[in-house]
């Protein structure tokens, strides 16, 4: 059996390099839990992709553990918690796929507003060249935007909207240096004071239900939600309470409570542009994310300093 274990579901090119490491792949945690337990005794480090939760539990089955890395930048799957009191080092992929998350966060906030989804439907229908006109839609330069959350992905998502001449406002655990943009302490105000919020929280406990209704409501019927962190920090049932009787203008959604199935209510909205956890999915920044996932394990197994430590 390997030193190195690798959970999830990966591409050619990472199952490549991590069989170059001598990797072995299987290909989720209860796979793990029926590897016999010599095997899970030989384990010093696991290489994760996924979402279910990975906690005390399954620590204890690697007894040899050292290292879990995440392929991710969120870790919100990972119990920390447990990993420090089992002296085990948790590593993520930040920076790496800021880019592509800001590109579809701003996508989304596009293709909602101008009702990019209808326009495409009206041409491929024929209703178009059937002389049908298409209905107007909402101007998006210039508008005001609030951030919620301006870690580094956030930050990424504001500069873009930023380059659209929006007015900028942002919630924070704390105040940036970000000369022009406006701070607000409370997420409620920060909603009363926008046309668009766009989520980038991280996810875990911390943060559940951050959008809450009152947030939902403060945006209001002009208004219009991105999310790209997390389903767990918006309420998702009052976000379909508002979308569905118009207290909410609009939203853009890569991400859902208990995705990949997503509640059958967000189908019928015609408001509401939905994605399928895609934001870092590309194949140069998922193969950026693979490569610092193996950077990690190769400097723990070295004794090395790790690259992207969370603990
Ligand atoms: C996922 C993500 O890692 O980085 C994150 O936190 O949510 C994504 O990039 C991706 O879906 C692979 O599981």
């Amino acid at each position: 059996m390997s030193e190195i274990l690798a959970i999830g579901s990966y591409t050619e090119t990472d199952m490549a390099g991590l069989r170059e490491m001598g990797a072995r792949v299987i290909a989720s945690l209860d796979a793990m839990r029926d590897l016999p337990e010599a095997e899970r005794g030989d384990v010093r480090a696991v290489a994760y992709k996924g979402h279910h939760p990975f906690g005390a539990e399954e620590m204890a089955l690697l007894p040899a553990l050292g290292v879990i890395a995440n392929y991710g930048v969120g870790y919100d799957a990972i119990d920390v918690g447990a990993a420090d009191a089992a002296g085990v080092r948790v590593t993520n992929t930040p920076d790496v796929l800021n880019d592509d998350v800001a590109d579809l966060a701003v996508a989304m906030l596009l293709m909602q507003q101008r009702r990019m989804r209808q326009g495409d439907a009206h041409v491929r229908s024929g209703a178009w060249a059937g002389g049908e006109s298409f209905a107007l839609n909402r101007k998006v330069s210039g508008r005001r935007a609030g951030v919620m959350g301006l870690g580094r992905i956030g930050r990424d998502i504001a500069d873009r909207l930023a380059a659209f001449k929006m007015e900028m406002h942002y919630h924070s655990r704390s105040e940036k240096q970000t000369p022009g943009w406006r701070y607000h302490a409370d997420p409620v105000d920060l909603a009363a004071s926008v046309d668009y919020l766009v989520v980038a929280l991280v996810g875990g406990p911390e943060t559940e239900n951050y959008v809450s209704r009152e947030v939902i409501e403060a945006l209001g019927p002009e208004g219009v939600l991105i999310n790209i962190s997390r389903g767990s920090t918006v309420d998702e049932a009052a976000l379909l309470e508002a979308l569905e009787t118009g207290r909410l203008g609009g939203a853009g959604l890569d991400v859902f409570n208990g995705e990949p199935k997503v509640d059958p209510r967000f189908h019928a909205l015609d408001n509401v542009v939905l994605q399928p956890h895609q934001g870092s999915g590309t194949q140069e920044t998922r193969a950026a994310m693979g490569q610092l996932q193996r950077d990690n394990v190769a400097a723990f197994l070295a004794g090395k300093a790790l690259p992207t430590p969370v603990n």
